[in-house]
């Protein structure tokens, strides 16, 4: 018998390479080097056959529909994808164990109420019939299958001829072409190409659940994140009820919208209004809280910025900060004690954004200064305010972007004031609103009209 031939691939970005080595040259990761087997590929080793013979086609000769999104039913999945799922495409859905993933499309699949079948290399039958029970929806439509050979899996498509399939997950998948074990680099990549090829011919939607490493992102070859549609990513904190959905690839939509659920004993629920959960509901004024009016994708809401600034117990003091960039954080200090005299240097410094998300609106800038001057000086915010701007290096404050949506969501949340940069006045008409606006264009001046 010939000698097999191995080679070793750098599980990380699936580079190849004859012989291990510790670092990978094209990603520069430690130790990601595991050998598998490759196998020729001969002339008809494509897993689905044949494939038709396509002609390049002039542009202006092709028939254009307005491709049809599926309505999944679901608002906020609906949202993330960009207004649906589109026919033959490939959305792959990552997120740390046990955040919800199986229970999200599920239970979007459950409530489409289409043919659905559900593959699962990692659960019984029984299992899945379990959560559906929780889930507590109409399951007449859904088929689900334990199965990990990908050839089989082809079969059943074609046999039952399903409107929408999911596979949970893709790491567990492997086909008897390549003999490398499950979830290795080569498995995932010629797995998920043949699935592509199916999901085009077929034109089916497919849901891939991805797991992922150690660092956050989709474990396997980051040619995986090449190969799909859509990668979106199920995160929030185990500990608290919220999940956010949030697209890092789209061809079909913009990235940027994000959907927010709750984890309840029966399912996720759509949260329609997030505001309200983001903001805590006490009615007394602490001091170390400040409202910030941000913006995820096209959704304006507010959200409570929480700080703690005590004298450091130790000489080091500390900073640390949940939901928002600990590298800012230290930016915003160091802005503080230049710009406005705040002896920080000395204090322990905690920030947290409420409800465990995180954000990236630069907006929230004003919001967590004022909070950590708030706690500074143990001087409650009034709950009545909130904060829209941008903390320059050297203070100023910067404008920021749909200014008008930012407003009119605290208006519509009973908010009396709002603190925005001065720079943003000339873009808006103020006058369509009936709360009171405070201009403001450096740091110095928020302090001085806060706490004065
Ligand atoms: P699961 O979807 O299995 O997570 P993943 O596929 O991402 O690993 O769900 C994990 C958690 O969700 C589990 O710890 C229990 C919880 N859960 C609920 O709170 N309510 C529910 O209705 C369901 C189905 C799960
Ligand atoms: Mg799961």
């Amino acid at each position: 018998m010939a000698k097999q031939k191995t080679q070793y691939f750098c599980q990380n970005c699936g580079v190849s390479s004859p012989k291990w080595v510790g670092k990978c040259s094209a990603c520069g990761e430690w130790n990601t080097f595991v050998e598998e087997i490759v196998v020729k590929k001969t002339k008809n080793s494509e897993i689905t056959g044949t494939t038709e013979k396509q002609k390049p086609e002039l542009i202006s000769d092709i028939d254009f529909k307005v491709e049809q999104r599926i309505d999944t039913k679901n608002e906020e999945f609906n949202r993330v994808l960009g207004g649906g799922l589109i026919h033959g495409s490939l959305v792959l859905i990552g997120g740390e164990p046990g955040i919800g993933k199986s229970t999200l499309v599920l239970q979007v699949a459950l409530n489409m109420n289409v043919k659905t079948l559900y593959i699962s290399g990692e659960e019984s039958p029984q299992q899945l019939k379990l959560r559906a029970e929780r889930i507590n929806a109409d399951t007449k439509n859904c088929y689900v299958l334990s199965e990990v050979l990908l050839e089989n899996i082809f079969t059943h498509i074609n046999n039952l001829k399903p409107d929408i399939v999911v596979i949970d997950s893709i790491q567990t998948v492997q086909t008897d072409k390549i003999e490398s074990s499950p979830g290795s680099v080569s498995q995932i990549k010629e797995c998920t190409a043949s699935i592509l090829r199916v999901a085009k011919q077929k034109n089916i939607p497919f849901l891939l659940i991805g797991h992922i490493n150690k660092e956050g992102s989709i474990a396997g070859p980051k040619v995986l994140e090449h190969i799909v549609d859509t990668v979106l990513q199920f995160e929030g904190d185990r500990s608290f009820m919220y999940r956010i959905l949030r697209a890092t690839k789209n061809r079909f939509g913009s990235t940027s919208e994000i959907g927010i659920f709750e984890m309840k004993n029966d399912g996720l629920r759509e949260i329609s209004n997030p505001s309200e959960l983001l903001m805590s509901q006490g009615d007394e004024d602490l001091s170390g809280k400040s409202i910030s009016a941000s913006i995820e994708g096209v959704r304006p809401f507010l959200i409570e910025v929480q700080a703690l600034v005590s004298s450091a117990a130790y000489g080091t003091p500390q900073r640390s900060s949940t939901g928002f960039d600990a590298k800012r954080l230290n930016m915003l200090l160091a802005v503080l004690e230049k710009r406005a005299g705040f002896r920080l240097s000395t204090k322990d410094v905690f920030l947290n954004i409420a409800g465990g998300i995180k954000v990236n609106d630069p907006a929230i800038d004003l919001a967590v200064i004022s909070s950590i001057l708030s706690s500074d000086l143990d001087i409650a915010i009034s709950k009545n305010i909130c904060f829209a701007g941008e903390v320059g290096l050297s203070g100023e404050i910067r404008p920021v972007n749909r200014i008008e949506q930012r407003i009119a969501e605290a208006q519509k949340l009973g908010f009396k004031q709002i603190y925005i940069s001065k720079y943003n006045k000339k873009s808006m008409v103020a006058t369509q609103f009936n709360i009171d606006i405070k201009y403001v264009g450096k740091v110095e001046e928020v302090f001085r009209q806060m706490f004065a």
